[in-house]
């Protein structure tokens, strides 16, 4: 089993696949090379037809191997690159490239280093949108995901010919960070944390059938438990969504599956004595209602419902926390965002704010982006633009991680 220490680098095999974001791959490769990993890269046939095999072997620790049939040193390259691989990276990852390897294909050296090993592999998706999102090619990656193949979903951002869309492959300078954390088992500034998120908007019953609910999708709650787990930290998620698959990079969140407003207040109190954090990013009910047992038949007209208000979860959390816990609360809004928001920082006593203007286009609810703004105990205003919900939630983290280094209180 490869194992890395500080005299023998982790070695990383760098597939490249035939899209044009091969030529980002070089800037990859050297960015792997200067954190002191040995590089194998791995072309397909086709991705030599975008970026020359001269140029990543120039850089790599070893010369580009394409080939499935070896040499006198080297005499089954696939098994040896990937027995000794301590992570695969795959950066473009085409939807050719991701089908042959959801059905077991090793027609190419690619292929078939992916098949002889067993150490993590991250994808990382270019295609243009249009092949994005066929299903075809996000059920193969379903499969992979399930498999236990990491995949780095690609940006929103301008492709090849002139199109903008999704499937940008990401930046290689976000894509050799993750490389190092896999390699590092997700060592960063949240590590021996302990951080519980909320995500969702819960479910009031009103009968067997029926619920009443929000526009919450749970995204953001997602994104950040990715991020955090990402940064070291150890991460559960109480979410009244189940979006696992959404989990980029990530699988080892446990995710505790609640509906109701008051099933996500005793799941998060119960925990709360065992968290340094709580994000609560989750859409919780204000008001809730008795269920009748039974369906509520049409020929009786429309109900009356009777609401109730729920507990507010956030003040319970601030009440009963320990000296040094962080309580991150967040705030929809569509109507004087500011005032509101400062008022709802007063009232809540958390010591973070992240709030957001629900109405506005392509931010909060049901979006994959989002724009926020941060506010602190005291009342300082950080502004964070639009951008995915994962970038969003690295900013946020990154006030969490500063706070517990201060020891909040
Ligand atoms: N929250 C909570 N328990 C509730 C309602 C809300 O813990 N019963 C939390 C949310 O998870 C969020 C914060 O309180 O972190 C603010 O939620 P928001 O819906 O913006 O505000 P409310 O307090 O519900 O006030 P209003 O609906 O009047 O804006």
């Amino acid at each position: 089993m490869p194992c890395a220490t500080p005299d023998s680098p982790a070695r990383i095999v760098l597939g490249v696949s035939g899209g044009i974001a091969a030529y980002k791959s070089v800037e990859l490769l050297r960015l792997l090379r200067d954190e002191g990993f040995f590089v194998s890269p791995v072309l397909t046939p086709d991705a030599t037809r975008f970026v020359g095999e001269v140029t990543f072997s120039a850089l790599a620790s070893e010369p580009v191997r394409n080939s499935l049939y070896g040499d006198r040193t080297t005499p089954i390259p696939h098994t040896f690159l990937g027995q000794h691989a301590d992570v695969i990276v795959v950066a473009p990852a085409t939807a050719h490239l991701i089908a042959r390897y959801a059905a077991g294909l090793a027609d190419d050296l690619l292929t078939a280093t992916l098949l002889a090993s067993r150490a993590p592999v991250l994808l990382c998706p270019a295609m243009h949108t249009e092949m994005w999102e066929q299903p075809s090619v996000q059920e193969n990656l379903s499969t992979l995901r399930r498999r236990g193949v990491l995949v780095l979903e690609p940006d929103v951002g301008a492709l090849a010919g002139g199109d903008v869309g999704a499937g940008r492959m990401r930046e290689p300078k976000e894509i050799a960070e993750l490389v190092k954390r896999l390699v590092s088992g997700f060592e960063g500034p949240l590590s021996g944390r302990r951080v519980l998120i909320t995500a969702g908007g819960t479910r009031e019953a009103i009968d067997p059938v029926r619920v009443i609910s929000n526009r919450s999708s749970g995204r953001q709650g997602y994104a950040l438990a990715e991020v955090a787990r990402r940064l070291g930290a150890t991460v559960t998620l109480v979410s009244s969504v189940n979006l696992s698959l959404a989990l980029d990079v990530v699988r080892d969140v446990a995710v505790v599956q609640v509906q109701s407003a008051s099933e996500m207040r005793e799941e998060v109190l119960t925990r709360l004595a065992d968290v340094d954090v709580v994000i609560m990013a989750a859409a919780v009910a204000d008001f809730t209602l008795k269920a009748s047992k039974e369906k509520l038949k049409k020929d009786q007209g429309p109900p009356t419902l009777h609401f109730e208000p729920t507990a507010d979860i956030v003040l319970d959390l601030v009440a009963k926390r320990s000296a040094g816990q962080v309580i991150v609360g967040f705030a929809a809004e569509t109507a004087n965002i500011e005032q509101n928001a400062l008022t709802k920082l007063r009232a809540k006593g958390v010591d973070l704010l992240v709030v957001n203007d629900v109405s506005a286009p392509n931010v909060g609810f049901e979006h994959p982006t989002n724009e926020v703004v941060i506010l602190d105990r005291e009342e300082h205003v950080q502004r964070v633009t639009l951008r995915s919900k994962e970038a969003v939630s690295y900013e946020i983290l990154a006030r969490v991680a500063s706070l517990l280094s201060q020891g909040a209180s």
